[in-house]
């Protein structure tokens, strides 16, 4: 129990139900040549195979005067559904114009840097990266140790390049399947694809044939965003007025105007005054659009002690979805909000990552093997 297979048509972590932790890495490649970036893809396949069933990294030996394979510190824990999800950042087939391991042909037109919106904030120290793991898991240990081992496993081959921890409200909390609620108190996930309809699935998440790159078919991309809330600014702002921001309720989670939390929205709806129930510039009403673009949304809280520049939280969204596509999906849905989403009023986009997420990879092969 408290297993979720490694192996598979798709990458685990995406579908996948979202555990109570993430741990979210990325790596520079430092190696030279393919074949030790491709070494270090079969090491790490075989080691998250391994962690993802509770088993230890690599042989036990009983060399007292060698450092052990495994860190040690999950030793008699459960895998807590861990699941680890690889990808590679546009940086990897081409940096500074070169193109670094013979690869440059599969880059995917869609895997380039994101175009920079009005309003980015973007750090160094949160943004970029050549591969990317996220590790979740029901026991933030556990993500944890597994992030540092492929870390270990990576040494001469890929250097970390930043990390991020995230949370939810755990299961011990509350262990109704609930939607979690984001650090300003509201429901967050609510709106997502199905992910139990296949045709959806494939329609809006999975990479098809034909859309530009064979070795990413059933593969993914994902974006990541460190998010800073301001909530120190959002603790002093009326409740009427946090509801008009998002275009939600905050306790039942249902849209403005409505009942329930999964009542569709009624766009059109005005009060008593003739205002819109869902102002023009709420969150919800400026991400949808006009509905077209869909994305799996998937994202963690975090806190990071205190910004130093200011003395408030550093805390936020660690936001993180999942498209077929990313200049019909994100693109499109994110130069809305930064133009005109009242939650901008409250946020500021610190990192910023793109990755491309392999399909699954099957018994015996590797993770990223079609990349070769
Ligand atoms: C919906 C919060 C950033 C896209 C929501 C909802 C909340 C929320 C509370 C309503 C519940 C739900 O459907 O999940 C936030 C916060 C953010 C943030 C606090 C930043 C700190 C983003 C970003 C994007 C995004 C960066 C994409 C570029 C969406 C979409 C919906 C949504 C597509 C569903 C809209 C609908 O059809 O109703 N968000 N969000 N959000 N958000 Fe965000």
């Amino acid at each position: 129990d408290a297993i979720i297979p490694f192996y598979g048509k798709h990458q685990a972590g995406i579908t996948t139900r979202p555990q109570n932790h993430i741990y979210f890495a990325s790596f520079d490649v430092t190696a030279e040549n393919r074949k030790d970036l491709i070494r270090l893809f079969q090491d790490w396949t075989e080691a998250a195979a391994a962690m993802t069933e509770g088993r230890p990294v690599g042989d036990e030996s009983d060399n007292k005067f060698l450092p052990p394979h495994d860190t040690g510190e999950v030793l008699g824990l459960s895998p807590a559904n861990l699941t680890l999800t690889f990808g590679v950042g546009p940086t990897l087939f081409t940096k500074n114009g070169k193109d670094r391991f013979g690869l440059r042909k599969k880059q995917p037109a869609e895997l380039k840097e994101l175009p920079k919106f009005p309003l980015d904030s973007l750090e160094e120290r949160w943004t970029g990266g050549d591969l990317c793991v996220q590790a979740c898991a029901d026991d933030f240990q556990v993500a944890f140790h597994a992030v540092r081992n492929l870390a270990r496993i990576a040494r001469g081959k890929a250097v970390l390049r930043w990390a991020q921890a995230g949370f939810q409200r755990t299961k011990q909390a509350s262990s109704k399947n609930e939607t979690p609620r984001n650090l300003f108190g509201f429901k967050d996930g609510t709106v997502n694809p199905d992910v139990n309809d296949p045709a959806e699935l494939n329609k809006y998440l999975w990479v098809q044939p034909g859309d530009g790159a064979d070795w990413l078919v059933d593969g993914t991309f994902l974006v990541v965003r460190r998010i800073q809330m301001f909530i120190e600014v959002w603790d002093r702002t009326s409740l009427k007025e946090q509801e008009n921001t998002i275009g939600r309720y905050r306790d039942s989670g249902a849209y403005l105007g409505q009942k329930h939390e999964f009542d569709p929205p009624d766009f059109e709806k005005k009060d008593a005054n003739g205002e819109y129930y869902i102002p023009i510039t709420a969150h919800v009403r400026v991400a949808r659009g006009d509905g077209k673009e869909k994305i799996l949304r998937r994202s963690y809280s975090y806190t990071d002690g205190i910004d130093p520049k200011t003395g408030t939280f550093d805390a936020g969204l660690l936001f993180i979805c999942f498209q077929r596509s990313l200049s019909e999906q994100f693109i499109p849905i994110q130069t809305r909000l930064a133009q005109t989403d009242h939650l901008n009023e409250y946020i500021v986009h610190r990192g910023s990552a793109v990755f491309a997420c392999f399909p699954g990879a099957k018994k015996g092969g590797y993770i990223g093997e079609s990349l070769f």
